[in-house]
């Protein structure tokens, strides 16, 4: 079995007690903390910051957090996120006008880089910066908002995206990110996704632990 990690989105997350929440989420056997960072300017929705960030790993979250950057310009607020604990930090290339920069600038800060794509951004964005990045993350919703249907497209996009990091001979996780469920979860992971995403399921569900658990149960089937 591949190594699969669950990440919820913690935009669906009770922000009114967001520490205890997450807790809860990855108690209930959650991989990564997947954090959704928006500007109201590269994305019409507003969100959270570093200092949220640090306040997570303060409360005593040590899970991988995956910082989503949603955010134009991007550069600025890397070493801000660094300090605050995050592990990956992944941004949209259009919204970076130094892609290489970008990517330099997060390594140096010795968090993960990856880079992500919109439902219509195509994948030959990562062509000269695949051997330097450790996440690739497919948007299956336009970004902006939780509770979104995935975009049945994203999985031959899932599929080639596999294949180029198989070609590439890199550990690469190949994330993918909206309207990620208990009835998609397995054709996602079969055309090829390692990483999985999920806020509204997790978070809107009556039981976290049997929600990942059922999760996980679909993933132990794939061959
Ligand atoms: C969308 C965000 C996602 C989203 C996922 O812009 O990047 O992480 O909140 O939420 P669900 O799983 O509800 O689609
Ligand atoms: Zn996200």
């Amino acid at each position: 079995m591949k190594d699969y990690k669950i990440a919820p989105s913690i935009l669906s997350a009770d922000f009114s007690r967001l520490g205890e929440d997450v807790k809860k989420a990855v108690d209930a056997g959650a991989d990564f903390v997947h954090f959704d960072v928006m500007d109201n300017h590269y994305v019409p929705n507003l969100t959270i910051g570093p200092l949220v960030c640090s306040a997570l790993r303060s409360f005593g979250i040590k899970n991988i957090i995956d910082v989503h950057l949603m955010i134009k310009p991007v550069d600025r607020i890397i070493p801000d996120f660094a300090e605050a604990g995050a592990n990956y930090i992944t941004f949209h290339p259009e919204a970076s006008d130094h892609i290489d920069r970008t990517i330099k600038l997060i390594r140096e800060n010795n968090c993960m880089p990856g880079i992500v794509l919109n439902p219509a951004t195509p994948l030959s964005y990562l062509e000269h910066c695949i051997d330097d990045i450790d996440m690739i993350l497919l948007m299956s919703v336009n970004p902006g908002f939780p509770g979104q249907k995935f975009i049945e497209g994203t999985l031959k996009k899932i599929s080639q995206a596999r294949s180029l990091i198989d070609k590439s001979e890199r550990e690469i996780r190949l994330e993918v990110d909206g309207g990620i469920n208990l009835e998609n979860i397995s054709k996602i992971a079969k055309a090829g996704a390692d990483t999985f995403v999920a806020g509204s399921a997790i978070f809107n569900s009556n039981n976290y632990s049997e929600t990942v658990k059922s999760m996980r149960d679909k993933l132990k089937e794939i061959k």
